[in-house]
């Protein structure tokens, strides 16, 4: 029993290890905290608009969808979220990936009216995760803390 109980914290320390690396390879990008403050409250606006987005999908709402898509994560939401003030103070390609973002959102917009026309729901679902393909590349590469 006791080597039972030693060996499943051993595997636990060694899982925590292995997490904790992972973590310290992304790169810190040091932000003034008022701008790091206003950027994590953005981050909560795009999941929250991410989830929004997902239940007027699944009620057929497609008109919806493509207008909270482009107002609040769309190329119609940099000025809202203060983009061209935080850009300077981030690494090029994160700057990209962000930009990226906004683009497929944009993207996301101009397909969801169509299948609002052709009910093609596999075709929004699909250009949505090139929304959200662009939250994990950048998570996986930055923090801010
Ligand atoms: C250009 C880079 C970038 C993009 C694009 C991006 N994020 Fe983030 N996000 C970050 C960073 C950096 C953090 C802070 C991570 C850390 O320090 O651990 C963060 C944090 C968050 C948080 C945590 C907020 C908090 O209060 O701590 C959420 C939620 C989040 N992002 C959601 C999203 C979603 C959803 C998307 C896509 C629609 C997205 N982000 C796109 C860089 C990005």
């Amino acid at each position: 029993m006791r080597y039972i109980i030693l060996g499943s914290m051993t595997i636990l320390l060694l899982g925590l290890t292995v997490t904790q690396a992972a973590e310290d390879e992304r790169q810190l990008v040091k932000l003034p905290d008022p701008m790091r403050d206003h950027m994590l409250g953005s981050m909560r606006d795009h999941l929250a608009t991410i989830n929004e987005i997902q239940a007027e999908l699944s009620k057929g709402e497609y008109d919806k969808a493509a207008d909270t898509a482009e107002q609040r994560l769309g190329m119609s939401s940099l000025t809202a979220h203060n983009a061209s003030h935080m850009a300077p103070f981030m690494p090029k390609a994160m700057q990209e990936i962000g930009t990226e973002m906004h683009h497929a959102a944009s993207r996301f917009s101009r397909t969801a009216q169509e299948v609002a026309v052709d009910g093609n729901l596999a075709k929004a679902l699909e250009s949505l995760s090139q929304v959200t393909q662009q939250c994990v590349a950048c998570h996986a590469a930055y923090r801010v803390h």
